[in-house]
């Protein structure tokens, strides 16, 4: 069977030419002046070379050469559509933030979902994490949300953001994807063990956006009215349920349509079976994050839902797509630094990174003003009243007369400090090594493995087995060693889909430091 029909395309044809409206058909140029022939060239003579004053192919030719602009680093093929968010349950007693402030409200969103590793142009039906990126239009300014559907991460340290990324995009030579470049790097962080084998999971290559769950991935914090703080984790559940496909499916509509969660986005929407979501949150007080065994703000490990069970929050659904690609989902920024009051940050050392690059990212890819694009705009903030001025692209009135100046003899430009956070406790400033605290890599992906059933394990041995390609036999044993720790089964399994023999592999646990166990080991000259 085709795995695309299960997605009901429809042709993407229908609507267009139907969008002219009543607007003139007629061509302005930038001026606004009518273009006076978009065919014919001003020529010397019938056939003579073209004038420089055509300023109209000039004009075409300008506009058109800038019309690129840069992707994003990662996550750079994506769907996007706005919806609206509903409370369903009280959550006052958590949080002060007013999307949450009764059962019923509703707040506008824009969501964007995206594959990590492909280029703008990539298909969408790859074996890779999903974004899961929300942005809520609160009256408090635009709240965003940009997740994963995975609630763990390949890593820890921030630091190795860049890597992680050079490891799964392109090789500087030969320009193409690196099966051992990427599995090298994987397993020398036996920390991404746990994201590795989602990702090699049959939940690998979902069939769609539209089925898969979402998650916050990095804990959070919620502060209610009285300044009280808890962590919380969010996740949003897929009320289509989940579908995924796997290698074999996904090859065969790679081979037909690139564009399949693109395409099977719009067509949902646009034949009005809106997609849905169902909102959940974990909550940890500051007290038992102190006790846990293990750290809950590492983005390698979930919080167990025994001890930590959802509590449901509210559901949204995307209900309209954006009648421009490029100007609402190509321009959408998101920010874990768009917050709102009520929603604060957590320690989690990969959060502060993510801080810093996406404003960052932002004004690199857009420009300083990127939040006067509509789709970036916090539409829900009545009397928005921005401090900052110029910069290139300002297009809002630039605060007309107004005194900019914040500390000033009119009482203008009133700071919240009613607002403030309570003190976080703080630490002994250095450089703390997440392994020193915690090595345990193993426990949770080895309780994940044990949860599938021997099909799912079974396709979680063969993906990986087919997804390590060409890498080298040295990084096979390690991710067949880092898999034996998990589970002596997962090793075995993994072992034999790549027909290697489990007694030829050091089994040993792996040490604290494996970027100097690496090294070791590459310093005795392992045979390949
Ligand atoms: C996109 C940085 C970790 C989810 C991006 C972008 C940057 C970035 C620079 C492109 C932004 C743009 O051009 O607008 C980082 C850094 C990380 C990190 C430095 C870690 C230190 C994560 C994690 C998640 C995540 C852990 C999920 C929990 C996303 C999503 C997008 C994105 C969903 C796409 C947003 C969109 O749709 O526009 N990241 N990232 N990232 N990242 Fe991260």
């Amino acid at each position: 069977k085709n795995p695309m029909e299960k997605n009901g395309l429809t042709s993407l044809e229908e609507s267009r030419n139907q969008r002219v409206g009543d607007k003139t058909r007629e061509m302005h140029a930038n001026n606004g002046a009518p273009v006076v022939d978009d065919e014919a060239n001003i020529t010397a003579g019938q056939r003579g070379p073209t004038l420089l004053q055509d300023h109209w192919l000039l004009e075409k030719n300008a506009h058109f050469n800038r019309e690129v602009i840069p992707e994003r680093r990662m996550h750079a093929k994506g769907s996007g559509a706005f919806g609206t968010f509903t409370v369903t349950n009280d959550i006052t007693k958590y949080t002060q933030a007013k999307i949450f402030s009764e059962v019923g409200k509703q707040t506008e969103m824009f969501a964007r979902f995206s594959t990590v590793a492909g280029e703008r142009g990539a298909a969408d039906a790859e074996r890779d994490i999903r974004g899961f990126a929300l942005k809520f239009y609160t009256e408090e300014g635009n709240w965003d949300l940009a997740g994963n559907n995975t609630p763990v991460f390949f890593h820890r340290d921030p630091k190795h953001f860049i890597d992680l990324n050079r490891a799964v995009k392109r090789d500087p030579r030969t320009n193409m994807r690196s099966a051992n470049t990427n599995w090298d790097f994987w397993t020398s962080l036996p920390e991404a063990l746990h994201q590795v084998t989602v990702v090699m999971s049959d939940r690998g290559v979902p069939s769609s956006y539209r089925f898969m769950h979402g998650s916050s991935s990095h804990a959070y914090s919620l502060i209610n009215a009285e300044g009280e703080r808890v962590w919380v984790k969010f996740y949003h559940r897929s009320q289509q349920g989940i579908q995924n496909l796997t290698d074999q499916e996904a090859e065969m509509v790679i081979a037909q349509d690139r564009e399949s969660h693109q395409r099977d986005l719009y067509n949902a929407i646009e034949q009005g079976e809106y997609p849905k979501w169902k909102m959940y949150i974990q909550v940890m007080t500051e007290e038992e994050a102190k006790n846990l065994d293990y750290n809950p703000f590492d983005l390698t490990k979930a919080w167990y839902k025994e001890d930590f069970p959802l509590i449901e929050v509210g559901e949204f659904e995307l209900n309209r797509n954006p009648d421009n690609y490029h100007a609402d989902v190509e321009q959408a920024a998101f920010t874990p630094a768009n917050l709102v009051p009520g929603i604060g940050l957590s320690p989690d050392r990969m959060l502060q990174a993510r801080v810093f690059a996406y404003g960052d990212a932002a004004r690199y890819r857009l420009g300083v003003n990127h939040y006067q694009i509509p789709v970036n705009y916090p539409r829900g903030v009545q009397n928005f009243h921005t401090n900052h001025r110029d910069g290139a692209m300002r297009v809002d009135g630039n605060g007309g007369s107004e005194n900019s100046v914040a500390t000033n003899s009119y009482g203008n430009w009133t700071d919240r400090r009613d607002l403030k956070e309570s003190m976080l406790e703080g630490g002994d400033i250095g450089y703390h090594d997440f392994r020193e605290d915690d090595s345990d890599y193993y426990t949770q992906p080895g309780k994940l493995f044990r949860r599938m059933t021997k099909e799912q394990q079974l396709v979680l041995f063969e993906n990986t087995a087919r997804n390590m390609g060409d890498s080298t036999l040295q990084i096979k044993h390690r991710h067949i060693n880092n898999c034996y720790q998990a589970d002596p089964e997962y090793g075995k399994g993994v072992a034999d889909a790549l027909g290697i023999d489990i007694n030829s592999v050091d089994l040993t646990p792996t040490p604290r430091n494996s970027r100097k166990a690496n090294e070791e080991a590459n310093a005795r000259g392992f045979e390949d």
